[in-house]
């Protein structure tokens, strides 16, 4: 939630933060803003809305600072307008700051930099910290590291969460930052360095990378960085060097990042794939020393996620309860953490984020840790808050995902856990090698099942343009087609702003079917040939009350009154999600497309969602 970058080095920062914001957009999108040291003052430009409106601020390409940072918002305090655009300034403008987070007693500070003198412009959380720093330089004691203090002393004030960058014009030479639940990275250039929310905003500048710590600051100049603990002790910090390129963060000649990183998905896949697992040999995660005296002792999984991540989760119980025989439950991080689960030191908590920021995700794993859980964290982004935090972690090497709707992640946090369902029966020896071959096999065909399920684009589109005025959609499925259902109809309301449902199809007449009048559209997924005839006869009860009708199958059906059909190439029931998702995600596409809507940034949601 919320994009921030920042610059300081040999060149003009304007256009480097630009470029940086709106590579973070996906982060957030109701307004925008940047501050920059200017003739010894600081600088904001700020407005409400995309950052092509602050782009388009007189005068904002002629700032020559070589300093600066900028922020694009995900409103939480105050609505979406420019006085609560960040930057921030105190009230003498010497400090500005951009934050992402929340911080939960910003009334109580308000109420004490009030009866001091201060006055607030802004309803946002964030204004208070510029003005409590203001406070603190003003009344340090110190005269070493004055500004770096200042900023140290307004933190300890502070509750929540926050990824603060902060300049100062009594001091241009520097920007601190300090983070605690919310990410930040620090980016290494040569006689210039860049921080940011996010490695996609500066990738295209370096791949050398600090990935700081909660309550860690950074003070970052134009030729050093100097890292401090929190009681700001100087210590040494190891960089990352972060393969993604930058054109992976690009659309590459797709109109949408959504649909290039649809197209991605036989590559995603293939580099989820990776080379742990071949044909013959056991499949093996470098990062993973699980023993089967280990194994033996858990005595149930749990996955915890959110959105399409718990989705993903949904499919890999299925894999992990077939091929392990452990019992495996699924949760939503924002139930999960407050319901208080039973788990012990025999439970494994597995935590699905393609961001690896996901608050309710990182603050449902720590919970697991505290009761004696090994965790495991799937992630695609490295050194993410909730892989620094988990016991183990396997990545999906999926490539950046930047479209807000998740696709490609989706698709290799299925096959990922499916792989790690596997390395769990080798360990515990307990499924016949042959079921295990024949599944690695299929996993292996993967790739180029789906570049077959991608030439049918031009049917799903067709279909689209025929149902993309329409208010409400039903998905059914049975088993993991359920669990596609769910994911596809996410997709939907996602980016569509239909309204759907899915629903486990055995349970339609059990109230939802009092919703099926003529002319509505109910897609089903039907993949599982053993439910085949089961789910059949429940389209017939939705085609008997009217429902126009599109099944995603790769069963050979005949004899059978669907309005359209979508077939796709089969394989393993435990893969299957992997090629039936995709004519979801199509679906949703188009018809958002159609709509006129803006697929890559949907109303109201934005991709990390760091608070609560
Ligand atoms: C947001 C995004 C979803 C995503 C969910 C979990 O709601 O809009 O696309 O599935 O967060 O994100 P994570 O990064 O934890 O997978």
């Amino acid at each position: 939630m919320c994009g921030s970058v920042g610059y300081i080095g040999d060149k003009q920062a304007t256009p480097i933060l630009m470029n940086g914001l709106l590579s973070l957009e996906y982060r957030g999108y109701d307004s925008a803003g940047i501050a920059v040291i200017e003739n010894n003052e600081i600088t904001v430009m700020k407005d409400k809305g995309r950052v092509a409106n602050l782009k388009a601020i007189d005068g904002i390409d002629t700032l020559t600072s070589q300093v600066g940072i900028a922020h694009t918002r995900w409103a939480t305090h105050g609505k979406p307008s420019k006085e609560n655009a960040h930057p921030h300034v105190d009230n003498h403008n010497q400090f500005a700051v951009v934050h992402n987070g929340i911080i939960e007693n910003y009334h109580e500070l308000k109420e004490f930099l009030t009866q001091k003198g201060y006055h607030f412009i802004s309803q946002t959380d964030t204004e208070v910290i510029p003005n409590l720093i203001d406070y603190y330089y003003k009344n340090g004691i110190s005269d070493e590291d004055p500004f770096l203090r200042a900023v140290k002393s307004a933190v300890d004030n502070l509750k929540g969460s926050y990824a603060l960058e902060v300049i100062s014009k009594l001091f241009p030479d520097r920007i601190i930052v300090v983070r605690k639940d919310s990410p930040l990275v620090i980016g290494k250039g040569k006689k210039e360095n860049f921080v940011a929310s996010d490695i996609p905003a500066i990738l295209a500048y370096t791949k050398d990378f600090y990935l700081l710590d909660d309550y860690e600051y950074a003070v970052i100049k134009q030729d050093e960085i100097h890292f401090y603990d929190n009681t700001l002790l100087e210590h040494s910090k190891a960089i990352k060097n972060i393969e993604w390129d930058a054109t992976s963060a690009e659309k590459n000649g797709y109109e949408d990042y959504m649909l290039k990183e649809i197209y991605e998905q036989p590559n995603s896949i293939r580099e989820t794939i990776g080379s742990r697992l071949k044909l013959g040999e056991p499949c093996s995660f470098d990062d993973l020393d699980f023993t089967k005296e280990y194994l033996d002792t858990i005595h149930q999984i749990y996955i915890v996620a959110c959105g399409t991540a718990m989705h993903a989760g949904l499919v890999g119980k299925t894999a992990l309860e077939r091929l392990c025989h452990i019992p495996v439950q699924v949760d939503i991080a924002s139930e999960f953490r407050y319901r208080d689960p039973i788990i012990d030191e025999k439970t494994l908590c597995i935590y699905i984020s393609q961001s690896g920021e996901t608050a309710d995700t990182l603050a449902a794993l720590k919970l697991a840790k505290s009761k004696g859980a090994k965790t495991l964290a799937i992630s695609n982004v490295i050194g993410s808050s909730i892989t620094r935090e988990a016991d183990y972690t396997i990545y999906t090497h999926a490539g950046p995902e930047i479209a807000v709707a998740s696709t490609k992640a989706y698709t290799s946090q299925v096959v990922l856990i499916c792989m790690l369902a596997i390395h769990f029966a080798e360990i515990l020896d307990c499924k016949q090698e042959s079921v295990l071959e024949n599944l690695k096999s299929d996993i292996l065909d993967l790739p180029t099942k789906i570049e077959a399920v991608l030439d049918k684009a031009e049917e799903v589109q067709k279909f689209a343009k025929k149902v993309y005025t329409e208010h409400d959609m039903y998905f059914l499925g049975r088993g993991t087609d359920y669990h596609v259902a769910m994911e596809g109809s996410l997709k939907l309301k996602e980016i569509s702003y239909i309204h759907s449902e899915a629903y486990a199809a055995g349970e339609l007449k059990h109230g939802p079917i009092a919703l099926i009048e003529n002319g509505i559209t109910v897609i089903t997924i039907l993949t599982n040939p053993d439910l085949v005839e089961k789910s059949i006869s429940n389209i017939q009860e939705v085609i008997t009350r009217g429902a126009k009708t599109l099944v995603v199958t790769n069963q050979k059906l005949s004899n059978v009154n669907f309005d359209y059909v979508i077939n796709i190439p089969e394989t393993n029931e435990l893969i299957s999600p992997i090629l039936s998702v995709i004519p979801l995600q199509l679906l949703s596409y188009y018809i958002s497309k159609n709509k006129g809507l803006d697929v890559d940034k949907p109303r109201n949601l934005a991709k990390s969602v760091t608070v609560e």
